[in-house]
């Protein structure tokens, strides 16, 4: 069930996507060579508690999940596609990190992740995450009354193709709201004009991951939770909490 949200509601939701974006903020300026995934699950654990939010990570256990998720961050690295646990692995110079976080604010949630490239970027590695980064534009220029769940789905894969990539199924955006996974399913590839219709009060979180060698491929890491790409090249990852509202799709997870 689709459930819709009231502005005044969406407005509470954008208040629980601005910790998310402070806390994303942090972590960006905080990783660099020798920083470990756990300092950042640490740097971003402070700032959900000066805000008084809590985290929709901690504890999670989907149905595809072995465990409950130890963290309130997601550290996935090079082929990690998204879901990768902070370890006490230290950042290098190269690696390109994907951070995706959640936080509970007032009862609402807001999850956002960003990619970025630790040290000396690699051209191939700021293409990649470039092209997520579009690609979330595309879907989120997409989410407007009138349109369907599959022209947003759509947007996002087109430019994911276009580009070369790999596309990933069976994981991809979705509603999002007292609960962090609500319906719609928002999947990274769709046709135009079919699927749930888009109304006014709904919010999605959508969220496009790119594999870099152009294949589709992924397995689970044997922690349970981390997805890796099949053949060992690279992914990125992108996500904004969404709102659409009758002026337009409003992101909620700015800073
Ligand atoms: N943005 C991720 C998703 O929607 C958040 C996963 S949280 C975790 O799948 F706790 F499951 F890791
Ligand atoms: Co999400």
């Amino acid at each position: 069930m689709v459930e819709l949200k009231t502005a005044a509601s969406i407005d509470a939701m954008r208040e629980a996507g601005r910790v998310v974006a402070q806390a994303l903020t942090a972590v960006r300026e905080s990783a660099a060579v020798g920083v470990s995934l756990l300092e950042l699950d640490t740097i971003a654990h402070d700032v959900l508690r000066a805000a008084g939010a809590t985290s929709p990570f901690l504890g999670y256990r989907p149905s595809f999940a072995p465990t409950a998720y130890p963290a309130v961050l997601c550290t996935s690295v090079n082929d990690a596609i998204v879901h990768g646990i902070p370890t006490d692995y230290r950042l290098r110079d190269g690696d390109l990190l994907s951070a995706d976080f959640g936080a509970e604010l007032d009862g609402w949630v807001g999850d956002s992740a960003v990619s970025m490239i630790v040290g000396s970027p690699r051209p191939a590695d700021e293409r990649l995450i470039r092209t997520a980064e579009r690609a979330l534009e595309a879907g989120i220029a997409a989410a407007v009354v009138g349109n369907r769940i599959g022209d947003i789905s759509h947007a996002v894969g087109t430019v994911c193709r276009a580009a070369g990539y790999g596309v990933p199924h069976g994981f991809g955006g979705h509603g999002v709201g007292r609960r962090m996974h609500e319906d719609p399913d928002v999947p990274n590839e769709g046709r135009p004009g079919r699927g749930f219709p888009l109304r006014e009060g709904m919010v999605l979180a959508i969220e496009p991951m790119l594999i870099a060698s152009g294949r589709d491929g992924y397995h689970p890491a044997p922690d349970g939770w981390t997805l890796v790409t099949d053949d060992g090249s690279r992914a990125a990852h992108a996500e904004h909490t969404v709102a659409i509202t009758e002026a337009g799709p409003r992101i909620l997870t700015a800073l």
